[in-house]
């Protein structure tokens, strides 16, 4: 497979979306910045930075904030490369309204890692090293929980009950919203099945889950995410 397979991007690519891209996919507004944010996983994006900015308590959390500094670097910078030849390669599968066009869409996630870089160095203590689905975090230690590109898009080799878990695991570090955009996969397929019995699993333990459309649409047909909140009362078997 290569890399610019328009159904398969290969490895986790480190992406990095900008704050506009998230005030776009998750509908944010200023009040959802007023608290405690998590973004997981947050890879490269730039959402940190710009939402401390703007006052937000804001912490990323992804496995690759465990490589050095200057090797993160250079991952970063190849990884959008990666990032733009996948898109290009599928380009009738995405609108590109939002962007303008590949250009635009290339530039503004190159200028998002390049904050996501010097916001990493500066302040290194809003990065913190976990995966998905046991985080290094307290209890409703978050009012709002992000979550982009990472469940659902996977889904080629994230299962159900991969998924379920780690929507357990992201509703145990909120106490308000969990959100999560999109729900397709890399290749642009809806998961009716999947996601239907993930959700299932998470209503019959104790949660509120609901699809949400929102204003923004980069993939065709992704212009919904999922908001859960509530505490789960028990952990249903799942499969
Ligand atoms: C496509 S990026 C999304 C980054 C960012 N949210 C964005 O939208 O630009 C997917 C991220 O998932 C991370 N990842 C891979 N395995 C993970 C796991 N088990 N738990 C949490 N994150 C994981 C990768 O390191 C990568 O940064």
């Amino acid at each position: 497979m290569s890399f610019t397979d328009a159904d398969n991007v290969g490895e986790f690519l480190v992406s990095a979306r900008s704050f506009a891209e998230y005030e776009a996919m998750f509908s944010l507004s200023a009040s959802d910045l007023a608290g405690r944010v998590l973004d997981c996983p947050a890879g490269a994006a730039s959402f940190t930075a710009h939402a401390a900015r703007l006052g937000a308590l804001a912490t990323a959390v992804d496995p690759v904030y465990a490589i050095a500094p200057r090797e993160l670097r250079r991952l970063v910078v190849s990884e959008q490369d990666r990032g733009s030849a996948h898109t290009i390669a599928g380009s009738d599968r995405y609108v590109w309204d939002f962007y303008g066009d590949s250009v635009g869409h290339r530039a503004m996630r190159w200028a998002s890692a390049l904050t996501f870089v010097d916001d990493i160095a500066a302040h290194p203590d809003r990065y913190v090293v976990g995966s998905l689905p046991a985080l290094p975090f307290d209890d409703g230690q978050f009012d709002l929980v992000l979550s982009s590109h990472f469940l659902f898009t996977y889904a080629d080799r994230l299962d159900g009950r991969f998924h379920h878990r780690a929507l357990v695991e992201l509703l145990r570090v909120c106490s308000g919203e969990v959100r999560v955009f999109p729900l397709l996969d890399q290749g642009g397929h809806a998961l009716g099945q999947m996601t239907e019995e993930v959700l299932g699993w998470l209503r019959r333990g104790g949660a509120t889950a609901e699809v949400r459309p929102v204003a923004y649409e980069f993939q065709r047909g992704g212009n919904q995410m999922l908001v859960l909140s509530g505490s789960l009362t028990s952990t249903p078997q799942t499969g």
